[in-house]
This record gives structure tokens, sequence and C-alpha cells, in this order.
């Protein structure tokens, strides 16, 4: 067993010394068009000089000799990132000796999340050919001040996941607790408290959840959901007991939120050092809509964050009409259900908000994704962004399970992401027959396949999947038999959480499995308790 994991560390450190990675400083080259050095080692471009050249070319660099899949990584900075959505930039990756431009992209002002002139990373994705030349070219369109700092290249590496994704890495429960419910819990609604989302910070594992019936639901609420609020808890035993909760999010007096706020995701933004909460939303308009919520401060349980007074952010179908508006998308045009919202990353000043969709009457699910600087605002279509669903009924109905003949699989619901090395793992669950959870045993496959992508970009069809999805499967065979699953990362650790529900006994245990060395053969068969 020794001698084993030393001979993996051995591997990984040669691995680690071998892949290529290198830099470039517009300033210290020769290769531009137009502009002037700036700072001693960037390239400078402002409305004065002549428009529609290269900022930079070059370098001819021989050195990228490998097969590997490889991005490059433009840091670029803007004066202006609000207004005009025309394009300002394209950066693209050539080969000089056949003139064949390998990759591109146009980069607009709405693009930068920061102005004021700061190094911002663009990146592209490409594959090269031994032996050849390549150029990482910056084209100056137009109209701004904007700054090259450095080019930077590497090898793409799929980080700690990418053994398990392979099925070389093995998974280790590290806790099943029987998750607290309510005070006053009627026998029925035991399984109410779900909508986990885990969140590492400071040593602590914080569990944002929602809490059903702790109050008599008013009568204008009947036939939607039970009166439903989000709390935190949290742990230093991970996951094996928590701590008394603290509310953070209740319903307000909107028709979008008198009933219920639930199943929405946290995100801590270290930057701002503030605390995020997306979540669904619905009162007596009886529309799933999404609501935000924030704080200041690392800890969020010392108060309740504060209600955006623009909720809801989102109202249901705003941002699936547009996602899935034109031809060859992965959706139909009348999804709607914006939910089971996750905050995946903050790139740039902009951050990336994934969600579920559903269209009843066509009976298909999907996964979308778009991108806000201010919960208030979104746009579905820019930079890192597929103008598509990322999950759709292509991606699952080859799975390796025996959907129901008529329906296969109907696509995708709640997702969650966790960013290994260069790849975005995405861990989402797939039904067939309906959205909606089928608790009589034996009718639904209700499953979790995993997949990964180095791009957000991608659309359904180009992530990457594991050699035989699904990767998780509920031992009994019920609708959300499996639900709430997570994929989270806890400083160098990754980690896979779920509640497995025994829908005959009425029953339910949350999981949580440390991703460890070994070997997991997919699919793994999950049970109560
Ligand atoms: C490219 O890599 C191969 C194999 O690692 C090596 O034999 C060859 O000399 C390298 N070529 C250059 C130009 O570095
Ligand atoms: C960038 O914009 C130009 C001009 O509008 C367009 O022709 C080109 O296709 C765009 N490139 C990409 C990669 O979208
Ligand atoms: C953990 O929860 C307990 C009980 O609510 C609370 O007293 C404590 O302050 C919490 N710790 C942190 C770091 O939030
Ligand atoms: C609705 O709630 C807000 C914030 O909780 C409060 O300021 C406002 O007075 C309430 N409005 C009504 C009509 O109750
Ligand atoms: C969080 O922010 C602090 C201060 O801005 C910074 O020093 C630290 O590196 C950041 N941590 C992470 C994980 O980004
Ligand atoms: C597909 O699943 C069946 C039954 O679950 C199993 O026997 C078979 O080996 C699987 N096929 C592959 C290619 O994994």
């Amino acid at each position: 067993m020794a001698i084993h994991a030393i001979t993996l560390l051995t591997l990984s450190l040669l691995c680690y010394a071998t892949a290529l990675h290198l830099e470039f400083y517009p300033g210290t080259q020769p290769y531009h068009q137009t502009g002037s050095r700036y700072d001693n080692t960037a390239w400078l471009v402002s409305v004065q000089d002549p428009p529609e050249r290269y900022l930079t070319y070059g370098p001819f660099t021989e050195q990228w000799n490998t097969t590997v899949p490889s991005r490059v990584d433009f840091y670029l900075g803007v004066d202006n990132n609000v207004g005009d959505p025309s394009d300002l930039l394209t950066v693209d990756v050539n080969d000089p000796g056949t003139d064949r431009v390998l990759t591109s992209r146009n980069i607009s002002r709405l693009d930068f999340g920061y102005a004021s002139v700061q190094p911002q990373v663009f990146s592209l994705y490409f594959s090269s050919t031994p032996g050849h030349s390549l150029e990482f070219r910056v084209y100056y369109r137009c109209c701004s001040k904007i700054v090259h700092y450095k080019t930077v290249v590497d090898e793409l590496d799929g980080g700690a996941l990418a053994a398990i994704f392979a099925g070389q890495g093995g998974l280790e429960l590290v806790s099943s607790s029987t998750f607290p419910t309510p005070h006053a819990d009627p026998s029925s609604s035991s399984m109410w408290n779900v909508g986990t989302y885990v969140k590492p910070l400071d040593g602590k594992w914080y569990i944002f959840y929602r809490e059903g019936f702790y109050a008599p639901t008013p009568e204008f609420c009947n036939g939607i959901v039970p009166l439903t609020r989000i709390a935190v808890r949290n742990s230093t035993d991970f996951g094996k007991s928590w701590s008394e909760p603290a509310v953070i999010a209740s319903p307000g007096n909107l028709s979008a939120d008198n009933c219920a706020v639930l199943d929405g995701a946290p995100f801590f933004d270290n930057e701002t050092d503030s605390w995020h909460y997306l979540a669904q939303c619905i009162g007596t308009n009886k529309r799933w809509d999404l609501c935000h919520y924030s704080r200041s401060g690392r800890d969020p349980m010392s108060s309740p964050f504060l209600p955006n007074p623009a909720n809801p952010v989102v109202q249901g179908g705003q941002l699936w009409s547009k996602i899935c508006s034109g031809r060859e998308k992965h959706c139909t045009s009348t999804m709607y259900d914006e939910g089971t919202p996750e905050i995946v990353e903050k790139i740039n000043g902009w951050f990336y908000v994934t969600f579920h969709g559903w269209d009843g009457p066509n009976n298909k699910a999907a996964r979308g994704i778009a991108r806000t600087r201010d919960f208030v605002n979104y746009d579905v279509a820019g930079y890192d962004l597929p103008d598509d669903a990322i999950f759709s009924s292509l991606d699952c109905n080859g799975w390796n399970i025996t959907w129901s003949p008529q329906s296969l699989c109907v696509g995708g619901g709640e997702g969650s992401m966790a960013k290994s090395g260069d790849y975005f793992y995405h861990l989402i669950e797939a039904p067939d027959i309906t959205l909606n959870c089928d608790t009589t045993l034996g009718e639904q496959n209700w499953v979790l396949g995993l997949l990964r992508s180095p791009r957000l970009s991608a659309r359904s069809g180009e992530w990457e999947q594991i050699r035989f999805n699904p990767a998780f499967k509920p031992a009994k065979k019920y609708g959300c038999g499996i639900q709430y699953h997570r994929i989270f990362r806890d400083e160098n650790d990754f980690f896979f959480s779920m509640f497995v529900i025994d829908f005959e006994v009425g029953k339910l245990t949350m999981k949580v499995w440390k991703v460890v060395s070994g070997q997991t053969y997919f699919p793994v068969l999950v049970s109560y308790p």
C-alpha cells in the first residue's frame, strides 16, 4: 500500500515537472501594429491609436510541442465596461505556417467585469500539431483604452477529480446523518427539510437548507407549497453532526415570495467579503422565480441576509426564453422554471449561475447558464457562455440505464459543479418519464451523471462523459430516490453529498463521501440507510 502511494506521488511529480508552460510579455516583444509600451512589460492602445490592427501578434513559438489539449490566457484590461456592446477585440491562436486560425473569439466591453484598466483573463482552448509554430494574437477593433498585460499558455490538467472521472479514484463515506426536521413537524413532512447546499469556509462546513412548517402555512399558500424559509447550520465533523440553525431568508410580502424561499445556493465572495444566496421563490403568483439575498462578513449565521429590493430578480421563463430562442438550440423555446440555481464561479467580476428548466407540455428538462454582475441583470450570451443549454436529453439518452422506452431521459434537473484543475466537473440528475418525482417503486429512473469541460461555454453534447454514465443510482428504483446532490471542495479535498430517500419507509439520510485514492466502479449504488 505504502509503496503504491509513493509510486503515484513520483508519477504526479514527473507529470507536473514536464507540463509545458509559457509566458509572454507584450512590452518586451516587437510584434505590434498599434499602441505603445506601458509599464515596461505591457502594451497599451488608446482611442487615438489606429484601430483595426494587431495590438499584439507573434511570438511564432515552436516550443508548444504537445498534443495535450491546451489553453492560452490573455490578460487584458479596459477603461470602460458599460454601454456599447460591440466587439473591442478579437483574440486568436494562429498557425502562421499554414495561415490557419485554430480558434478565436470576440470580446466586447461588457465581457469585462471590471473597468479602470486592471487585468482580467480571457481564455482560448486549442490542440496543436508538434513542430508547428504558433501565434497568440490580440486584434484591436476599435474605440477604447485597452492594456494587454501578458499571455500565458498551459496544458490542461484535470486536477484532483481527474482520477475519479476515469474510475481510478475512490469514495470514502465520511458521514451519514439524519437531517434535523422542523420543530412542529407534521408526520407527513419528515422529508421536507432538504434542498441542502454544503459550503466549507474557514475550517467549518455551513449547510444551507430549506426549513418548512416553522409556522402555520397561510391559507393563501394552500395548494402552492408549505411556508418555507432558508436556514444555515454549521458542522466541524464532515456533517456527522450539525449546530442549531440560524435563519437567513424568509418568505416576504411579494406575490413572488410570500409562500416559500427554497432550493438555492450560497456563494461566499472573498473579493468583497460578502455572502450571496440565490433561491427559488414562489408566492401567490404561483410561478417559480429566483430571489436574491446577501450580507457582508464571513460568518453567514450572525444575522439574516438582506432581500434584494429587485426581487424577484429572475421571473420564471425570463432566461430560458432567451437561451432557447434561435436555431439549433438544445432546448424548447417554451421552457420555463429557472430553478435549483447554483453560483458556480466569479470570473472577471461576473457571477456564473446555472439553473434547471422544465417544459411540462413537451416533457423536456435542461440545465442552462447565465452571468450577472449584480444578481439583478443577467446575460445568457457573452464570454464563456454557450447561449444554449449545457445539458439536455441529448447528454443522457445514451447512458447505460433502462430508460422508459416511451420517454427516454427527459433531460437534466438539479446540477452541481466544482472546478478541479482546469475543468468544471458537473454532477447532474437525469430522470425518465418526467422531472417530477414518481415515488412508486420500480417506475422511474432517477440517476446522476458525471461530466466535465474546461469551458462553461460548452453546449449540451459537448461535455465529456465518464466512460459509463450514470455515476450514481439509487439501490431502490424511486423517482427522487437520490436528491440534492452536490460536488464541493474543502481546501484540497473534494466531496460528493446527496440525500438518499426510501419512500417505502418514509425515511431519508444525507450521505457525504470524500474523494480518496482507490477505484470506483460506476454506477455507484446508493442505498438507505
Ligand atoms: C518535441 O517532443 C519530442 C518528444 O518529446 C522530442 O523528441 C522533440 O525533439 C521535440 N521537438 C522540439 C522542437 O522541441
Ligand atoms: C467576430 O466578429 C466578426 C465580425 O463581426 C465575425 O465575422 C466573426 O465571426 C466573429 N468571430 C467569432 C469567433 O465569433
Ligand atoms: C455555529 O453554530 C452555532 C449555533 O448556531 C453558533 O453559535 C456558532 O456561532 C456558529 N459558528 C459559526 C462560525 O458560524
Ligand atoms: C413588505 O416587507 C418590507 C420588508 O420586509 C417592509 O418594509 C414593507 O413595509 C412591507 N410591506 C407591506 C405592505 O407589508
Ligand atoms: C481572499 O481575499 C484575501 C484578501 O483580499 C486574499 O489575500 C486571499 O488570497 C483570498 N483568498 C482566496 C481563496 O481567494
Ligand atoms: C450496462 O448495465 C448493465 C446492467 O446494469 C450491465 O450488466 C452492463 O455491464 C453495463 N454495460 C456497460 C457497458 O457498462
